[in-house]
């Protein structure tokens, strides 16, 4: 698949078919996904890739947490954004979006729960990559790194016609992660992928994500045409 193609074709997949993905595959995604750059070639990444009956307990385990109220508590820093901003704008957009092709109504809180119990179940993915980061490491410096790193792997996985869906949904409750994947306390656990094959009957995938043009955020200097 050529670069622009990938790039235009990556979006993030909420519904997989019920297929396992081979391990040498994903193996191959994650060999790919490290060829990302990274301050002074650091490389501060590494994975836990979970498939079977294990991430099957993390989403139950992720889901009766989720019902019993537990405040979230991730290893990673949150991004947060006033109310009144161009970022709440476009991450109620987002959830407008989606919830209009799945067909949950705003005062259905039932399905919208459902859609977040998805989330935290890795949208029911054959496999969910863990990305760790050593604790010795600055909260914010392997930041850039890993989101390099994280594009590779979603466009690597496109080559093998896998979809991906980057999300923190999945590693909101890191004790559960900790006890049964045994990820010592020495690593902080930044962000999970959910990868599989994508379901094309699932109406969430259908999702179109616009984008703020470049040339509105784009200040120019030195090209020579009086700008
Ligand atoms: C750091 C990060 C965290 C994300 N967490 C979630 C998540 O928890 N749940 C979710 O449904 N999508 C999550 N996403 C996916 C974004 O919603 C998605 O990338 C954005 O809406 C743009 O859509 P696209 O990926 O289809 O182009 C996350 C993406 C990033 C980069």
């Amino acid at each position: 698949m050529e670069i622009i193609e990938a790039v235009k074709a990556r979006k993030s997949i909420r519904g997989y078919l019920d297929k396992p993905v081979p391990r040498e595959v994903v193996a191959q995604v994650l060999s790919l996904a490290i060829r990302a750059p990274s301050a002074m070639n650091t490389q501060p990444w590494e994975y836990y890739v979970l498939a079977g009956d294990v991430l099957d307990q993390i989403r139950k385990e992720n889901v009766e947490w989720l019902r019993a109220g537990n405040i979230p508590q991730p290893d990673h820093l949150v991004v947060g954004w006033p109310n009144d901003s161009v970022y709440r704008r476009r991450q109620v957009d987002l959830a407008k979006q989606l919830f209009s092709l799945m067909g949950i109504a705003r005062e259905d809180k039932a399905a919208r729960m459902e859609w977040l119990e998805r989330g935290f179940r890795f949208f029911d993915a054959p496999v969910a990559v863990l990305v760790v980061s050593d604790a010795c490491l600055s909260e914010g410096g392997p930041l850039m790194d890993i989101g390099a790193m994280l594009q590779n792997l979603c466009l690597s996985a496109l080559a093998f016609d896998l979809g991906t869906c980057i999300e923190d949904q999945g590693v909101m409750y890191p004790e559960i992660l900790r006890k049964l994947v045994g990820i010592p306390a020495d690593r902080r656990i930044m962000m999970a992928v959910a990868m599989g094959y994508p379901d094309p009957d699932f109406p969430a995938n259908a999702v179109e994500t616009d984008r703020e043009p470049a040339e509105n955020i784009t200040t120019w200097f030195g090209f020579g045409d009086g700008e």
